[in-house]
């Protein structure tokens, strides 16, 4: 029996593709540092599981399709401290930020339609457009630019009659880059000129560093038809399990529809909602200390990598990933080697190779993505292991 066409042309999660590696080599008594998947370490806050615990009905039911009223209003709360004001039913809660990114996808796009993405971009991109049929039209970035827009004309020159939409992570996965408001700008005329949807994937949103500040999309006057906001807990409360994410628009009519899509689904956690709605209502303290604990963590990452000979990489302003360009011909093959043949006192790291985040995979051939997602002492040993690791490679391919 032959499966569908569609599934067949799925990728599997590139990020995970190396983890048979990093299995055989725990099993040969090596600790392997995962910076290759970002899953934050840092503990989910208590009043996530106070506010299950407190919670009395003896069954645990559907909650309402579009989300629990009272994590809409938490939501409404948190845009409200920002100067962004949702109406109750410009919001609907969703199965993480994924679910939003794709209920987006269904609600605005028809098979054979086209998005423009900046490159490198997060590889479940992939997955949600292609699940929709649904082509990706890049807009490479250069780490040389620190991964910031081209011209407003180069993007202009990539829409044709089949495109929808702009879809861009801020701060970016995976190149922790943060948009500028300049930027923001620019999107917003392109969007208005050709009438375009721009869709801001905001889960990492103000997770930024040296005083920056991310915009959300909702604070850019003129586009409330044309925007859509993609939320969710999972990194900025570290609740990645929680799987409790959020699409928001002013288009009345989009959000309408998307509540369709949530009927067919039923429901959103009920439990996992009740925990979420009590982090949203966590001031900007609980988010100042997780930003700077990345922030610390950011630093280790560069001061470590200063010392490495050859490496190239940008600061980046915000979540918690960095892309290096090292001095090998294929990156792949030294994430490879790290987990096969490199151990330094029984220890190694394991990194994501950065070619699955673009859709011109040459670009990103010779990179690699580093996620701070660990604590200053094991990222610290993390980085030493790495840079004993990329010197011995370069050196062992040096004397082949
Ligand atoms: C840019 C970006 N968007 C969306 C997601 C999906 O997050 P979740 O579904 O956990 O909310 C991720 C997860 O890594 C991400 O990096």
């Amino acid at each position: 029996m032959n499966l569908s066409k569609r599934i067949n042309e799925m990728q599997a999660s590139p990020i995970r593709k190396l983890v048979p590696l990093a299995i055989e080599a725990k099993a040969r008594g090596i600790k392997v540092y995962h910076l290759n998947i970002g899953q934050p370490d840092i503990k989910t806050p208590q009043v996530f599981f106070d506010a299950i615990k407190n919670h009395k009905d003896k069954v645990v039911g559907y909650a309402l399709s579009p989300g629990d009223p009272n994590l809409i209003q938490a939501i409404r709360r948190f845009f409200e401290r920002d100067g962004i004001h949702f109406d109750s039913d410009e919001i609907v809660i969703t199965n993480g930020g994924s679910e939003a990114i794709m209920f987006a996808m269904q609600a605005i796009c028809d098979p054979g339609d086209e998005v423009l993405i900046p490159e490198p971009f997060y590889t479940n991109y992939n997955s949600f457009l292609k699940e929709t049929g649904v082509k990706i039209v890049p807009i490479t970035t250069m780490a040389t630019n620190g991964f910031h827009l081209p011209s407003s004309n180069e993007i202009e020159s990539l829409i044709t009659p089949k495109t929808k939409a702009i879809l861009f992570s801020n701060p970016g996965n995976p190149t922790g880059t943060v948009l500028t408001w300049d930027e923001l700008e620019r999107l917003k005329e392109v969007a208005l000129k050709y009438d375009l949807f721009l869709i801001s994937d905001e889960v990492y949103r103000k997770l930024v560093f040296d005083h920056e500040i991310t915009h959300s999309l909702g604070s850019l006057k003129g586009i409330d038809n044309n925007a859509i906001i993609i939320e969710s807990v999972s990194k900025r409360y570290s609740t990645c399990g929680a799987r409790i994410g959020s699409i928001q628009s002013k288009n009345k009519e989009l959000m309408h529809q998307v509540v369709k899509l949530a009927q067919a689904r039923l429901s959103v956690s009920t439990l996992d909602q009740i925990g979420a709605t009590a982090l949203y209502d966590l001031d900007d303290s609980y988010i100042d200390s997780i930003r700077m604990e990345y922030e610390k963590r950011r630093d280790i990452v560069i001061s470590e990598l200063s010392q490495i000979p050859n490496i190239k990489f940008e600061t980046p302003k915000g979540a918690f990933y960095i892309i290096i360009t090292l001095p090998v011909n294929d990156a792949e093959n030294f994430v490879k080697w790290m987990l096969t043949d490199f151990e330094l006192n029984k220890e190694t790291v394991m990194l994501a190779p950065a070619e699955d985040f673009y859709a011109n995979k040459n670009l990103g051939k010779r990179q690699v993505r580093i996620a701070y997602v660990l604590e200053s002492t094991q990222l610290k040993k993390a980085m030493i292991v790495f840079k004993e690791g990329i010197q011995k490679y370069i050196q062992k391919r040096k004397n082949d």
